[in-house]
């Protein structure tokens, strides 16, 4: 496998760093919707906060999470990283692809349908128990997502190498 030169690494992590932020950024800035969700006090508003969360869903963490996941992709393919050579990547490629198959197919689908419910029932959202137990969902679900990805940048800084095995019985 051909591999990347000193200039394309370095524009490679450019991108996969902007790929990175936006992913966590736009998954702050909808958890920080999320909360608001309960504060509407109009059939407007609520509809307002939630078409938001779906904008910052569709346009800037999907993106975000494609993007990251191709750059790593693209520095597991052709670079020295490789895919498993370190355990702090493995990992990263497993918390990666957990986040994104989490985001598809369990987060998503109540971002899509939260609009739809508001626009609906407009206040009745609010006692709605379908409506509830989305936005429940996305409270935990959000905040365990925002975690893993403040995790997986301690890790790409850090690279916590663990033990060599022929270390562990020594301590
Ligand atoms: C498929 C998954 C991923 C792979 C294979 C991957 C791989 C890599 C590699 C090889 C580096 C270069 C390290 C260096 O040059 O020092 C890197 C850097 C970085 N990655 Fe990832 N990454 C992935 C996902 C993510 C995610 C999801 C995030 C955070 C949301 C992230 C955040 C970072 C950061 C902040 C750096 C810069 C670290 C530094 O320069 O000190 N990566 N990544």
């Amino acid at each position: 496998m051909p591999k990347l030169g000193l200039s394309g690494l370095k524009v490679l992590k450019i991108l996969h760093l902007i790929t990175a932020c936006l992913w966590l950024g736009g998954a702050v800035g909808l958890y920080l919707i999320v909360f608001l969700l309960t504060k509407g006090d109009s059939a407007g508003e609520i509809y307002g906060y939630n078409i938001a969360g779906k904008l910052i869903d569709d346009l800037v963490i999907i993106p975000g999470a494609i993007g990251c996941l191709l750059t790593g992709l693209i520095y597991s393919l052709f670079s020295n990283w490789g895919f498993f050579k370190q355990r702090w990547l493995l990992i990263k490629w497993i918390l990666t692809v957990y986040c994104v198959l989490f985001g598809t197919f369990f987060l998503g689908p109540k971002i899509n349908n939260q609009p739809l419910i508001a626009k609906e029932i407009g206040l009745d959202a609010l006692t709605n128990p379908t409506y509830l137990s989305h936005l429940g969902a996305l409270t935990i679900g959000g905040l365990i997502q925002v975690c893993i990805l403040i995790f997986m940048i301690y890790l790409s800084v850090f690279k916590p190498k663990g033990k060599p095995k022929n270390k562990v019985n020594e301590s």
